[in-house]
């Protein structure tokens, strides 16, 4: 695989030529050097961390520190991945300019090659003040999960048809309006297979779906997910590649048999007194 690092430029390039684009979270340098090792071509230091790594049921509570301390960690491993930091809730709808300020932050303290935000018709000043001082953006339209409590849950988005927010057509307005304020890709979360299909075909960035079907130009999907980290509950658009949790258990509990019977550490884990020195040595 070629391991020049992935570009701006080179995302655009794949859509043209019809090669699908990867994106997976990564929250550390472990699983960035691993996911990079891959042949992830983006690896996105999502805000999904509130909930996969801290916890908590919604991503609002993440601070723009604590996407720089993980940005950092993940830029750190990735050497042929693009890194996308992602801007968390009240980094930037304040105003433009403190969008341009989180987003200098992520990419001068994290080391992040590009930075992610939620939102479309309302954040098209936004997007564009970002990019006027050549921070490249990536848009995230339809599932919006900062939304989470004007949606009522996280819950699929353009079932219906109405141009008010989570509108078939409000969606659209929304991609539309990310793509002509300079970003250049766009996440579309939770929309109909056909709506994410229409999108892709109109606009000229390339689309990056998560639960939004298979024709748009690329895919994400959550690490916990895919490695099967999260036991309890997985997303219905998300597949399992493997079933770490389940081995981290299985694992450990072997270590703890192993503790309390005696048996580890063995022979081979432990070291033995220094001999003595002989005379003359
Ligand atoms: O924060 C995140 O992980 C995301 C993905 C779900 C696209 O925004």
């Amino acid at each position: 695989m070629d391991k020049k690092r992935v570009t701006v430029p080179e995302i655009g390039r794949m859509k043209g030529a019809g090669e699908r684009i990867t994106m997976v979270t990564a929250y550390d340098w472990t699983f960035a050097r691993l996911l990079d090792e891959a042949g992830v071509d983006m690896l996105l230091v999502g805000d999904s961390l509130g909930m996969v790594v801290q916890g908590h049921d919604t991503t609002l509570p993440v601070t723009l520190d604590e996407m720089v301390y993980h940005t950092r960690m993940v830029a750190r491993g990735a050497t042929r991945a693009m890194v996308v930091g992602d801007l968390p809730f009240g980094s930037y709808q304040g105003s433009p300019d403190q969008a341009v300020q989180s987003a200098i932050r992520l990419i001068k303290d994290g080391g992040a090659h590009c930075v992610k935000l939620e939102g479309g018709v309302a954040m098209e000043e936004t997007i564009a003040r970002i990019a006027s001082v050549d921070i490249p953006v990536v848009g995230h339209v339809g599932l919006t999960p900062q939304s989470v409590h004007r949606i009522g849950g996280h819950r699929v988005q353009g079932r219906r048809h109405g141009s008010t927010p989570g509108g078939r057509e409000r969606v659209i307005e929304d991609a539309k309006a990310v793509e002509a304020a300079g970003a250049f890709a766009v996440v579309l979360e939770c929309i109909p297979l056909d709506l994410a299909a229409e999108i892709t075909a109109t606009l000229s960035i390339p689309t990056i779906g998560i639960g939004a079907g298979v024709h748009c130009d690329g895919q994400v999907l959550v690490l916990h997910d895919l490695v099967g980290f999260n036991d309890a509950w997985t997303p219905r658009f998300a597949k399992r590649y493997a079933e770490l949790g389940r081995e981290v258990v299985r694992a450990a509990g072997e270590y703890v048999q192993e503790v309390k019977g005696g048996v580890f550490p063995s022979e081979a884990q432990a070291f033995q007194p220094q001999k003595p020195a002989a005379v003359g040595e």
